[in-house]
């Protein structure tokens, strides 16, 4: 860490918290520089170079921190951060807890946060309220909120305000830092909050204790340089930041080496990655280019941003093997006007060429998308845009949201003026479009071999087998326990509303 970040760093401790309710100067009461998030700050995009740290450690003294006890993380929101999930619990293990799935035995309890919609918020602090018996049945436990909400100026301030039983607040910058944060949550037992709002550095070797044996997610950027007007992760997630190709490659390969079967890269807006390279002319074709040659039967990435989506991608994709033709590219409205409001920087017509191209170099590919309903202004005529491109582009499914205004971003000062209600018959009526042609998507399937990933036991039978195809259908069947972990190819039989059931017609499925 260098001296400017650690000006920026803002490791607070609260000295009192009995009458802070009414004060909105918090500096008073803390010992050490209060420097709180920022989303001023944190929109800013300078031109330090990204520093990479390749030499994680542990402070020796405080190796045996977590011996006798467990912790509880509880994630929220995007695959980001189920992976940043799975990097903290890598560092706990380091320090020697124990995980537990019971928060009652946790004695460290942490709250991964998203930021992205208001409901999202909600839960949070529902759940928080939820947390306050406990502590005060259990004052040694930790609890401690990091992730997206963490950055936001708003969030802590009402943390230090209402929710004083909170020992740690820090964010999505410094999750490194977790060995320090704790030591000082015990040391002080009063707030700690450490949030940067200025990020920069990419932190190689970080431990990780991932969720599957099967799966993998392999992060090859942070950050998001975009500034969709409506998007609050450019300020939770700081600026564009890739990863070097070779670290990336090597984690896919150790992956490959344990015998995961399938990987998902991942990145706010993969598609700029390698646009922060000083050094180098390199980007997510050429990186899919290389990851195609290992031994590994599935990769896939999200999410797309289709203004960066580079005919390069495009050529590599169309080589297959074990890059998987199923995109994940977010339009959010099938509007000109709606694009622009919302700075997405391509139009209606520039999608659906960028879709055409698609289409041509990879003619199975299945789209799936991200649509918001409801954006200021948005007229029933621009809504039916939306509609018709969805028909047009007939994508297997989508993420479908109503628009929910995020503090500190442009549109939330454009005056939101679509009643509730409108929004929600869009979204109904959105939603009922989705449903049809997913429908209709999935029954093409019945009588076809499809070939599918084998994670375990169905979540409703254990008699039957789930997992997913290349395009990520769920498929139901009944098999040998010996296949879990493998590919096997599977006949549809039915297509039910959201999944598929099957059977079984080959084993081991040999891919490349
Ligand atoms: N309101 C509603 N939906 C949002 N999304 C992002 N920001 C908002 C917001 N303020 C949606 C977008 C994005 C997905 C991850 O969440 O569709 O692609
Ligand atoms: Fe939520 Fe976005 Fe943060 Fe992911 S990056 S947790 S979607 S706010």
């Amino acid at each position: 860490m260098n001296e400017k970040q650690r000006l920026e760093t803002s490791q607070v401790q609260a000295k009192d918290s009995s009458d802070k309710k009414s004060d909105k100067d918090y500096s008073k009461y803390f010992e050490t520089v209060y420097i709180p998030p920022s989303l001023k700050e944190a929109k800013k995009r300078g031109k330090e170079e990204v520093k990479y740290h390749s030499d994680f450690g542990i402070p020796e003294e405080l190796l045996s921190m977590g011996n006798g006890r467990k912790f509880y993380i509880r994630t929220y929101g995007c695959q980001m951060n189920e992976h940043d999930t799975e990097v903290m619990a890598g560092i706990f293990i380091q320090l020697g807890y124990e995980p537990t799935d019971n928060r009652d035995e946790a004695d460290v309890i942490l709250l991964n946060t998203c930021a992205i919609r208001e409901n999202a918020e909600d839960k949070v602090f529902g759940e928080l309220g939820h947390l306050k018996p406990l502590k005060m049945e259990k004052p040694d436990l930790l609890i401690g909120v990091c992730g997206c909400m963490s950055q936001e100026e708003s969030v802590v301030n009402r943390i230090l305000q209402k929710h004083h039983f909170v020992d740690m607040i820090f964010g999505t910058h410094n999750i490194h830092r977790l060995p320090q944060i704790l030591n000082e949550a015990y040391m002080s037992k009063e707030m700690v909050v450490e949030v940067w709002s200025k990020e920069g550095d990419v932190i190689e070797n970080l431990p990780k204790v991932r969720k599957g044996s099967i799966k993998g997610w392999v992060n090859i950027m942070y950050g998001c340089d975009k500034f969709c007007t409506y998007c609050i992760v450019p300020y939770t997630r700081g600026k564009e930041r890739s990863r070097r190709p070779e670290d990336i490659i090597r984690e896919v390969r150790h992956l490959a080496s344990l015998g995961y079967q399938e990987i998902t890269l991942l990145g706010q807006n993969v598609n700029a990655y390698g646009k922060d390279f000083e050094d180098l002319t390199y980007g997510l074709g050429d990186l899919m280019d290389e990851l195609r040659k290992i031994d590994i039967p599935r990769i896939r990435f999200t999410t797309s941003h289709p203004r960066d989506f580079d005919d390069r991608l495009i050529e590599v994709l169309g080589k297959g093997g074990n890059l998987l033709d199923h995109i994940h590219l977010p339009v959010q409205s099938g509007s000109s006007e709606i694009l622009k409001l919302m700075a997405r920087k391509y139009s209606r017509e520039h999608y659906l060429e960028l879709v055409g191209k698609i289409k041509e170099a990879m003619p199975n590919a299945s789209l799936t998308t991200d649509i918001i309903v409801g954006f200021p202004n948005e007229t029933d005529e621009q809504f039916e845009d939306t509609l018709s491109l969805y028909r047009e582009v007939e994508f297997d499914s989508a993420y479908t949201f109503i628009y929910s205004p995020r503090e500190g971003t442009p549109a939330a000062k454009m005056e939101d003026n679509i009643p509730m209600e409108v929004k929600k018959e869009r979204l109904q009526r959105l939603n009922s479009l989705v449903n049809e042609i997913s429908a209709k998507k999935l029954k093409e399937y019945e009588g076809k071999v499809v070939e599918v990933l084998v994670e375990g036991e169905s979540k409703n039978n254990p008699e039957v087998l789930a997992g997913y195809t290349e395009k990520s259908k769920l498929v139901n069947f009944k098999g040998p326990k010996s296949s879990i972990g493998k590919i096997v190819k599977v006949k549809v039989i039915k297509a039910k509303t959201w999944t598929l059931d099957g059977e079984m017609v080959e084993e081991t499925v040999e891919v490349n």
